[in-house]
C-alpha cells in the first residue's frame, strides 16, 4: 500500500516535469517601438552574366542560334539543310562574302535544283526550339544577297521540326546582287504551344544565296525592339530589386584578356557587334551589349552596380594563370577604358561616350552610385590586386568623386589578400556554402564587423543542399535549381544580413537564370529555370521573393529566447506605414510553437497577412513539369495582441506583416 502511494507520487511528479517541460514555449521578442539601425535602401539586388544560357538562348529574347555563323569554324553549328525530294542543294561557311568586318562569316546556299513542290534552304534549331505560342507575332529579319542569275523568291517560316507543319509563314519577294536587311512579320494563329520547331529560309528555284544576321524576335518586355523575354522580366520584376550586378562574374574577366567583357563593341546596331568567346564554353552573341544592361536595369526600376575589367582574366594575360596586366603603363589602357565605360553610362551628351549613348538611343545618364574593380581578384595569385586597385580607384575618383568603389576582395579572404592601401567603400564576399553551413553562420556572422569600416556586399552567395560544392562533377547529376532545404539556407543567411543590413548594404544571389535543356547549364544551383515554352523559380526564387517584397527602412531587435532553437529571424519597420516585417526561418523538422511579444508596438490590426513557404520535405522542389511545388501560401493571423502564440510549421519561411491598428482601420473606411 505504502509502495503504491510512494509509486503514485513519483508518477505524478514526472508527468508534471515532463508536462512543464512539453509546455516551455520558445518566446520571440521584437523590440518594436523604434529601430535600432536603418536598412540599406539597396537591399534586395540581382546579380548576372552570361553563363547557363542566361541571354543567349535565356532572357536576350533572339530566338536563332548562331544567327552570325560565328559559333564553330568549321560548320553552321545549329544549321541545317532544307532538301526536299527531287531537289539538290548545299550549304557552306563562307568568308568570301562578309558582311562587313564584324561578321565576316555567312552561310551559302547553293541550289542545284528546286521548285514549287521540292524546296531548299536552311533551317535554325533554336535554342533548343524555337517556342510557338497561340496568337503570337514574331520579327523575322536576316541580310541576304544573290548570285547573278538569282532574284527571289525567299520564303521565311517557323515550321515543326520535320517540316510538315507550317506554323507562320512570310515571303522576301526580291533579293539583289548586294547585302540587303529584310524583315517581316510571322504571325501564329491557333497552334497548341510547342518548341518542336524550326526556322527556315527557302527558295524555290536553283540559285546561289549567302545569308547573315538571321533573327527572330517574340514579343519582349515593354515591346522594346532586341529585348528581353517577357516571362523571366516578369519574374525578375516581382522581386523588386533595386540594383544589378553586371557583367559578372567570370564572364567579365573572360578566360583571357581579349575575352573580357568588350563592352564597346557591344553597342550600336547587331550587324557592328562581332560577339566574343564567353569563359562558360559557348559564344555570347552580345545581344545583350552594355545598353541592353543598361535598358534591363531601367525596366526593373533597379539600378547598375557596374563591374568594370581591371587586368585580371581567369587564365591569366598571356595564357599564364599567374600572370595579370602589371600595373602602371600597362594597366593605363584598361583604367581609360573603364573610365570611358563609366562616361557611357553616366557621361552627359557632351562628352564622347555620353553622346555615343545618345546615338544609341539614350540621351539620359542612367542612375550610377556603385562601381566594382573587377571581379573576385583573390584569385590573382600575384598579389598585384592591391596595387590594381589603387590604380583604377584614383583615376575613378579623380574624374568622379560621388561613385563608390567596390574591392572585390572581401573580408571572407584571408588578410593577406585584402586592399589595404585604399580604403574601399565597399567589399565584395562570396559564399557558395552548404545550407548547414549558412544555418552556422547566421549566429551573428555580421554582428561582428566594424561599423566604422567599409560596408559590405555579398556579390554572390548561394546555399547548396548536397555535400559537395556547385564546382563538383557530381552536380552535373542534380537539378539544375535547388530543393526547399536549399531555400532554407537561403533564408536563414538572408535573415543574418537583413539583420545587419546597415553594414551589409548589398547583396545578391548567384547565378541567376539557368537554360534548363541538356547541356544548357554550367554552374547549379540556380535560381529560375526555363526551357524555350516555359520557366518556374526554385524554391530559394520564393524565398527572396517574400525577403525582397516585405521590407521596411528600418531594423528592429529581435531576440529568440531559447538556446538551442532552430529558429532564425529578422523584423524591420516603415516609418512611413508603420508596418512590421517579421520573418521567420524555421529550419528545423519540428513544428514551432512561439510565444510573439511585440514590445512597444502600439496598437496593431488585430489581422495580419502571412505568407508561408514550406513543403511535406526538404527535399521538395520546383520544376518546368512542376513550377509551383513549392511555393509561398497566403493565411491571416486573426487574434494579433502584444503578445500571442504562433506555431510555425517545419522546414519553412513565414513573413508575418503587422499593420497598425490606425491603417487598417483608414483601409476599412475606404472601402
Ligand atoms: O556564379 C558563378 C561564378 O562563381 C561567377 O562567375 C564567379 O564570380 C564565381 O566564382
Amino acid at each position: 500500500m505504502r509502495f503504491s502511494i510512494l509509486f503514485g507520487a513519483l508518477a505524478a511528479s514526472l508527468l508534471t516535469t515532463v508536462l512543464f517541460a512539453a509546455e516551455k514555449t520558445t518566446t520571440l521578442t521584437v523590440e518594436a517601438g523604434k529601430s535600432v539601425a536603418p536598412v540599406s535602401p539597396m537591399l534586395y539586388g540581382l546579380m548576372t552574366e552570361e553563363i547557363n544560357y542566361s541571354y543567349d538562348g535565356g532572357l536576350y529574347a533572339e530566338l536563332i542560334r548562331n544567327r552570325t555563323f560565328q559559333d564553330d569554324s568549321k560548320a553552321p553549328a545549329h544549321w541545317s539543310l532544307v532538301q526536299e525530294a527531287g531537289a539538290s542543294a548545299a550549304i557552306e561557311l563562307d568568308k568570301s562574302k562578309p558582311l562587313n568586318e564584324s561578321l565576316p562569316v555567312s552561310l551559302r546556299l547553293d541550289a542545284k535544283s528546286a521548285s514549287a513542290k521540292s524546296r531548299v534552304g536552311i533551317a535554325n534549331d533554336g535554342y533548343w526550339g524555337i517556342p510557338v505560342k497561340p496568337k503570337t507575332c514574331y520579327r523575322a529579319s536576316f541580310y541576304a544577297k544573290a548570285a547573278a542569275g538569282f532574284a527571289g523568291p525567299v520564303s521565311v517560316a517557323i515550321e515543326s521540326d520535320d517540316g510538315k507543319t507550317v506554323y507562320a509563314k512570310g515571303e522576301v519577294a526580291s533579293l539583289g546582287p548586294d547585302w540587303k536587311q529584310y524583315s517581316l512579320a510571322l504571325t501564329v494563329g491557333e497552334a497548341a504551344p510547342t518548341a518542336k520547331t524550326r526556322f527556315v529560309l527557302s527558295i524555290d528555284k536553283p540559285g546561289t544565296v549567302w545569308f547573315n544576321l538571321v533573327s527572330l524576335f517574340p514579343p519582349t518586355w515593354n515591346n522594346r525592339p532586341n529585348g528581353n523575354r517577357i516571362d523571366l522580366m516578369q519574374m525578375l520584376v516581382d522581386l523588386n530589386p533595386k540594383f544589378l550586378r553586371f557583367p559578372g562574374g567570370n564572364y567579365l574577366e573572360g578566360d583571357y584578356v581579349k575575352d573580357r567583357f568588350p563592352w564597346q563593341k557591344t553597342l550600336g546596331p547587331l550587324s557592328d557587334r562581332p560577339g566574343h568567346q564567353c569563359p562558360w564554353g559557348y559564344r555570347s552573341s552580345d545581344g545583350m551589349g552594355l545598353l541592353e544592361f543598361l535598358y534591363w536595369c531601367e525596366e526593373m526600376k533597379a539600378e547598375p552596380v557596374l563591374g568594370v575589367y581591371v587586368g585580371y582574366s581567369l587564365k591569366g594575360a598571356d595564357g599564364d594563370p599567374n600572370a595579370n596586366v602589371k600595373t602602371g603603363a600597362d594597366l593605363e589602357p584598361f583604367v581609360k577604358e573603364a573610365l570611358d565605360e563609366i562616361e557611357y553610362v553616366i557621361g552627359d551628351v557632351s562628352t564622347k561616350w555620353g553622346a555615343q549613348r545618345a546615338k544609341d538611343g539614350h540621351p539620359a545618364p542612367f542612375k550610377l552610385t556603385y562601381v566594382e574593380i573587377g571581379n573576385e581578384d583573390w584569385f590573382d595569385k600575384t598579389g598585384r590586386y592591391d596595387a590594381r586597385f589603387a590604380q583604377f580607384s584614383d583615376a575613378i575618383k579623380k574624374k568622379y568623386p560621388q561613385l563608390k568603389l567596390i574591392s572585390s576582395v572581401g573580408y571572407e579572404q584571408s588578410k593577406n589578400k585584402w586592399v589595404k592601401s585604399r580604403t574601399p567603400d565597399a567589399v565584395d564576399e562570396h559564399y557558395y556554402l552548404p545550407a548547414d553551413q549558412f544555418e552556422k553562420k547566421s549566429h551573428g556572422q555580421y554582428d561582428k564587423y566594424d561599423r566604422k569600416g567599409p560596408k559590405i556586399f555579398v556579390g554572390e552567395w548561394a546555399a547548396h543542399e548536397t555535400d559537395f560544392p556547385p564546382w563538383d562533377k557530381r552536380s552535373e547529376k542534380k537539378p539544375a535549381t535547388p530543393n526547399l532545404k536549399a531555400a532554407l539556407g537561403d533564408a536563414v543567411w538572408m535573415a543574418e544580413m537583413e539583420r545587419n543590413s546597415d553594414v551589409v548594404v548589398m547583396h545578391c544571389y548567384a547565378p541567376l537564370l539557368v537554360n534548363v535543356n541538356p547541356g544548357g547549364r554550367q554552374w547549379r544551383p540556380d535560381l529560375i529555370g526555363y526551357d524555350a515554352l516555359n520557366s518556374f523559380g526554385a524554391p530559394s526564387y520564393y524565398a527572396i521573393k517574400m525577403f525582397s517584397t516585405n521590407v521596411g527602412d528600418g531594423i528592429l531587435k529581435t531576440k529568440i529566447d531559447a538556446e538551442k532553437s532552430p529558429l532564425h529571424c529578422s523584423a524591420t519597420k516603415d516609418s512611413k506605414t508603420g508596418e512590421i516585417f517579421l520573418k521567420v526561418v524555421n529550419y528545423g523538422g519540428e513544428k514551432q510553437t512561439v510565444n510573439l511579444a511585440l514590445k512597444d508596438a502600439g496598437a496593431l490590426a488585430a489581422t495580419a497577412e502571412v505568407e508561408t513557404l514550406s513543403s511535406a520535405s526538404p527535399d521538395d522542389t520546383n520544376s518546368i513539369t512542376e513550377p509551383t511545388k513549392v511555393a509561398p501560401k497566403k493565411s491571416e493571423i486573426k487574434d494579433v495582441k502584444e503578445s500571442f502564440s504562433y506555431a510555425f510549421q517545419p522546414y519553412s519561411v513565414t513573413v508575418i506583416k503587422l499593420k497598425p491598428a490606425e491603417t487598417a482601420r483608414k483601409r476599412a473606411r475606404r472601402r
